[in-house]
Parts: structure tokens; sequence; C-alpha cells
């Protein structure tokens, strides 16, 4: 099997990003992580993507202020020295402009903390808790120019408990994000998905919980239950 040449752009912490690399560490996995690439030196991730034996590179923002086209083409030139075929965007910072996001069409992936389309942007978690949603969760999508816009891949959903905090809801998304991001790269590079329109199409996912039912919460009482049952 070929495994696709992949890179997984950071900007920090770098969670997702470890998640990928552990996935990618089975020789099976579809995608072989080739690059970590951060806009910024200072990113948390780079040392343990370099722990981990995996190449990394900076092209740093700072150097590039108001030049996103300049920014972009410093890193297509990195991305093509080291053979590059696929991104995965894991925590990276900077909006990508239409030129990059053309040029990687459907070989661009992002990860956002939120049931897409709802809470595009940033401070999802706070801006779930405000608006009272009893469901919460991650996105999986291919990127086009529009923020946080472009063909979903897979999501997974979390309750939103009465007592959640911000750092709690953020802490319960994020361990949904580190299994969702390893399939659905995994789906991507592994040819699984076709895209028509603005809807991908995702062949065998596989036995995942989450695509064995419905999701509810809170989840209805025997009560609600049996008039349900009357209706029908
Ligand atoms: C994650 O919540 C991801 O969904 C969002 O940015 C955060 C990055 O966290 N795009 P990490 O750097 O992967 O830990």
């Amino acid at each position: 099997m070929r495994r696709v040449p992949t890179a997984i752009l950071i900007s920090g912490r770098g969670s997702n990003m470890a998640a990928l690399l552990a996935a990618a560490a089975d020789p099976a996995y579809p995608a072989e992580i080739v690059l970590v690439l951060s806009s910024r030196p200072d990113a948390a991730g780079l040392a343990h993507a370099a722990s981990h034996g995996v190449k990394v590179a900076v092209v740093d923002q700072r150097d590039f202020r108001g030049d996103r086209p300049g920014f972009e083409a410093a890193m297509d030139a990195v991305l093509a020295r080291h053979g590059v075929e696929l991104i995965a965007l894991a925590g990276f910072m900077r909006v990508l402009t239409e030129g990059f996001c053309d040029r990687w069409r459907d070989r661009l992936v992002n990860i956002h903390p939120s049931l897409l389309p709802a809470f595009k942007g940033l401070d999802t978690h706070r801006r779930a808790l405000e608006a009272g949603v009893r469901l919460h969760g991650c996105t999986v999508h291919l990127v086009r120019p529009g923020v946080d816009e472009g063909p979903i891949l897979a999501q997974a959903a979390v309750p939103v408990l009465p007592e959640d905090t911000e750092a709690s809801l953020a802490a319960r998304v994020l361990r949904q994000e580190h299994a969702l991001y390893p399939a659905a790269l995994g789906w991507l590079a592994g040819g699984q998905v076709r895209i028509e329109g603005d809807i991908a199409h995702v062949a065998a996912p596989g036995a995942a919980p989450w695509a064995a039912g419905a999701l509810a919460n809170p989840l209805p009482g025997p009560a609600a239950l049996s008039t349900t049952a009357q209706e029908s």
C-alpha cells in the first residue's frame, strides 16, 4: 500500500497533531506524516513532533505581516521540498487565502471544535454554553476559502452538562477530536472520500460508535417515550 505523504500544520499545543502522529505510527495507516509545519517558532507541538522523529519546519507568520500570499508561498516551498500531497490543519491559526485553498482543494482538511455549521470562528465552547445547546462537538471538514466552511467528513457530538464550564466542555470535545481526526484523515488518505458539490461521501467508515444511532441529550425519559409510542 502506498501511504500518502502528509503534512500537519500547527500553531500551538498540538494535541490533535499528537493524535495523528500516533495513528500514523501504524504502517497500515494510509497517511504518512512527513512533516510538521508551524506558523510559530514557539509552538509546543514542535518539540513533541521532533522527539517522535518527525521532520519539523517553521514558517514564522511574523516575517510576513500583511503578506498572506508571501507567507503561503513560503509554506508551499517547504511543502514541495518534502513531497507533501495532503495537509491536515491542527490548531493552525492563520486564515488561508482562496489561492492556497484552491491549490490544495480536496487535499486540505481541518478540525473545528463545534458541530458545523454552528459556531464557526473562535471561542466555540463559550458560545455553545451561552446558546444553551444540549449537544456540542467537533467536525472534520475539507477546507474551502470561507472560514470553517467546506464538505464535512465526520462529526462527533458530546452532551453539554448543566455543571459545565468552558474548560470542562472543551476537554470533553477534545477527547472526541483525538479519536475523530485520525479516523477521518485515514478515510481521506485511503481514497474512501468522494466529493459531490458541497457534500463529502465517506465509504465504509466502519462501525464507529457515533454512527450507531441518534444522539439525544438529555435522554427522553419513559414518559416521553410512551407518549411518542401512543402517538404513532
Ligand atoms: C482544537 O480544539 C482544534 O479543534 C482547533 O484548535 C484546537 C487545537 O488544539 N482547530 P491542539 O493544538 O490540537 O491541541
